[in-house]
């Protein structure tokens, strides 16, 4: 905004009752994103339980049981890609990093898509035929979707539409953490004997493996439907 004085033009602070603002200035009155910190402790916990028997590189760690010798180096490379999908999704939603490090929001998604979604879930896609039969198809569809979305949410980038991209790296966000994080949650109290439970193990794992990323994907939805019109801050050309 300009004022002409006896100096010339000069710029002008705008007020804040003009709403004239950058986003990036408006974005320092915005609340914080707590649940972001939840997100965040979260997935670290996954990760840290996670991830040793496979930074190990020693195959006798293997939490399941191996098939074949290359079996472990296929778990290896889908954790280690798997892991920065998840970091990288941390910073992918984080507001205060999408208004004011643009940069930083681009190079991360680039590597949630390409060092992160698509070699993980292809790596999958390479165990599923000796991973435990029940709920595979839930996780041959998860996979799949993971990916597609994600690539499709980069190209919708790419071709400047940013409504699309957003909603689709939100898809992409909520399978992945209902497929790893809801599976484990509820897999894992069975698993460990927390819960007592005399029935089919099977039943456990075959819900495990398609309640969390569907739930997720009908709660995104419903708060994607909810907030439509909402200046949100997600995605703008500038930060994108
Ligand atoms: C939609 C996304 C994902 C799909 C479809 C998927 C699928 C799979 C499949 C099929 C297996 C083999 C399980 C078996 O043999 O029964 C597996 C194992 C594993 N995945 Fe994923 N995965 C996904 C994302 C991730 C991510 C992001 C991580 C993070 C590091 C991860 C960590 C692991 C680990 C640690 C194992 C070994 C199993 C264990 O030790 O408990 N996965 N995953």
């Amino acid at each position: 905004m300009t004022q002409i004085d006896q100096r010339g033009p000069v710029a002008v602070k705008p007020s804040t009752s003009e709403g004239g603002q950058h986003p990036a200035a408006r974005s320092g009155k915005r609340r914080r994103a707590w649940w972001l910190l939840g997100i965040a402790a979260v997935i670290i916990a996954f990760l840290i339980y996670q991830v040793p028997p496979y930074a190990s590189m020693d195959p006798s760690q293997s939490r399941i049981p191996l098939q074949f010798p290359a079996h472990y180096w296929l778990i290896v490379g889908h954790v280690l890609f798997g892991s920065v999908a998840m970091l990288t999704l941390i910073l992918q939603l984080w507001p205060w990093i999408r208004r004011r490090h643009p940069t930083v929001h681009r190079w991360s998604g680039r590597a949630y898509v390409f060092a992160g979604a698509i070699p993980s879930g292809l790596f999958a896609v390479a165990m599923l035929p000796v991973s435990y039969p029940a709920g595979r198809i839930g996780v041959a569809m998860s996979a799949v979707l993971w990916m597609a979305t994600a690539v499709l949410g980069w190209i919708k980038l790419r071709q400047g539409r940013y409504a699309v991209h957003r909603r689709l790296m939100l898809y992409s966000f909520a399978i992945v953490w209902g497929q790893v994080i809801w599976g484990f949650v509820i897999g894992m109290p069975f698993a460990l004997g927390w819960i007592p439970f005399t029935g089919d193990f099977d039943h456990i794992v075959e819900a495990a493996r398609w309640v969390g990323w569907v739930g997720n994907l009908v709660v995104v939805q419903w708060w994607l439907d909810r907030t439509r019109g909402r200046d949100l801050g997600l995605v703008t050309p500038r930060t994108a």
